[in-house]
């Protein structure tokens, strides 16, 4: 597999254990010496060259926002500097205009956890509805660059509905390994209608990952999972845009959910990057969380201080983050040290609370990234995060991805019969219930008059 080199900025790839720098990735993207993970680092950047000038890089960005060219109007590609280059791109590029998404402020949440400046940045406005389109469209590119027929993913399902739009989209075949029976409708429907050949193996994400990691070493199929390094070059956008956004001023803390940890691995490095490029003066603390059944990282760091990681048997109604053996969970640690921020774990119910909550923000958003403002209110209590502190939440996915977990959770289903069911009690108020009436109009106003009764 040929490895792209940026002209302009040299990107280069190289092993995060040994250093060593590849002539060739592996199909499976780790190295060939030791069976790391890549990355890719830039060379040539923080020279006193103008093409990296702070303040010239920040009004090139923004004034793009008001070209027609297909790449400036990418929240992805409109960072293309920070990017590794992708050779002819009005050929190769495949976008879907993907990034751009929106920071919302959450008022009642902020209440709640008493951090007035709290801020949700919403990647599930993306346009396959969560984050991976910000890897995607780098990584897919790439694919299309080095003329791949087929593209393949394991997934709980956000990374499987991306992968298969951009191969639709770029002319090619896309196999989906997904764990059967424990991904949500949402996400299975779109592979399906963006034409992928879906396979359900009757395993979990981990046992997907590992026939993936056979298949690409035995077949010509490009590896579209998030030890891709372009995938996470791609998801750095996110925290530019975001700081963006924020007049290049850094909140204090950035809190992003934990699964396979490519997502923080890829904030992480953008804030270390801006760091260097001068854009931001000082790092926000960034903390990850994670599901109580699928906390492998957070045992790693807590039991272990992040000397080795201990793999598991995952569960959590989050199916998104349902993984036990994340695949960059070194990468991870380094940004998680190197910026000062703090793992947390959170129970089903306080998942469950913390996507009502958000969601009465008027905010949807899908469980996993829920556990985001479950940890924030963990963090809380434990001091670390500070009321005067300015904090923004990364939410991953949309509401719409696992609508069945919403309606369980408000008609009172989600932890019926379950352990749960006890913790359950304290979510109560935060449960809507659909009320199935009579079509009259008598019925109908006193169902509001006992709604407001009760408000
Ligand atoms: N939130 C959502 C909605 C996700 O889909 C995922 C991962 C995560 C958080 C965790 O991000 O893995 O980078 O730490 N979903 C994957 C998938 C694994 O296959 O769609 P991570």
């Amino acid at each position: 597999m040929s490895i792209a080199q940026n002209t302009e900025t040299a990107a280069r790839l190289r092993c995060i254990a040994c250093g060593a720098p590849p002539d060739s990735a592996g199909q499976d993207f780790r190295c060939t010496a030791c069976g790391d993970l890549l990355e890719f680092v830039f060379s040539g950047w923080i020279s006193d060259s103008p093409a990296f000038d702070p303040a010239a890089l920040k009004s090139l960005w923004l004034n793009r926002r008001t070209s027609r060219n297909p790449l400036d109007q990418s929240g992805v590609w409109r960072f293309r500097e920070l990017l590794p280059h992708i050779p002819n791109p009005e050929e190769h590029v495949i976008t879907l205009r993907e990034g751009n998404t929106s920071l919302y402020r959450l008022p009642r949440c902020a209440r709640a956890t008493g951090v007035e400046n709290l801020h949700a940045k919403h990647q599930g406005m993306n346009p396959t509805a969560s984050f991976k389109d910000t890897g995607m469209t780098v990584a897919a590119s790439s694919a299309h660059q080095q003329e791949f027929r087929w593209v393949a993913c394991a997934s709980t399902g956000n990374t499987s509905a991306s992968m298969a739009a951009y191969a639709a989209r770029g002319n090619m075949r896309s196999l989906v390994l997904i764990p059967d029976g424990k991904i949500s409708w949402g996400k299975l429907s779109q592979s399906l209608d963006y034409g992928a050949l879906t396979c359900q193996l009757r395993t979990d994400f981990d046992g997907c990952v590992r026939i993936l990691n056979e298949l690409v070493r035995q077949k010509p199929v490009y590896l579209l999972n998030s030890v891709n390094p372009y995938r996470i070059e791609g998801q750095k956008t996110a925290a530019i845009e975001l700081i963006e956004q924020l007049a290049w001023e850094p909140p204090d803390h950035i809190i992003v959910p934990g699964g396979n940890l490519g997502n923080s691995s890829a904030i992480g490095k953008a804030l270390l990057e801006m760091r260097e490029l001068k854009l931001i003066s000082r790092l926000p603390k960034l903390s990850i969380i994670q599901a109580k059944g699928a906390n492998p990282f957070y045992r790693s760091v807590r039991e272990f201080g992040g000397k080795k990681l201990e793999p598991m048997t995952a569960d959590t109604l989050a199916t998104a983050i349902r993984i036990g053996n994340p695949a960059s969970w070194k990468k991870a640690l380094r940004v998680l040290q190197a910026t000062g921020g703090e793992v947390e774990e959170v129970s089903e119910v306080e998942i469950a609370a913390a996507k009502a909550e958000i969601g009465a923000d008027g905010i949807g958003c899908e469980p996993a990234s829920a556990v985001t403002l479950a940890g924030l209110k963990k963090l809380r209590r434990s001091g670390f995060v500070k009321s005067g502190e300015a904090v923004v939440l990364i939410l991953t996915g949309h509401l719409l991805k696992d609508p069945d977990f919403t309606i369980k959770f408000h008609r009172g289903d989600l932890f019926a019969g379950t352990g749960d069911a006890a913790e359950a009690v304290q979510a109560k108020s935060l449960q809507h219930a659909p009320v199935v009436l009579d079509a009259d109009l008598g019925a109908v106003i006193a169902a509001v008059d006992a709604a407001e009764r009760n408000s």
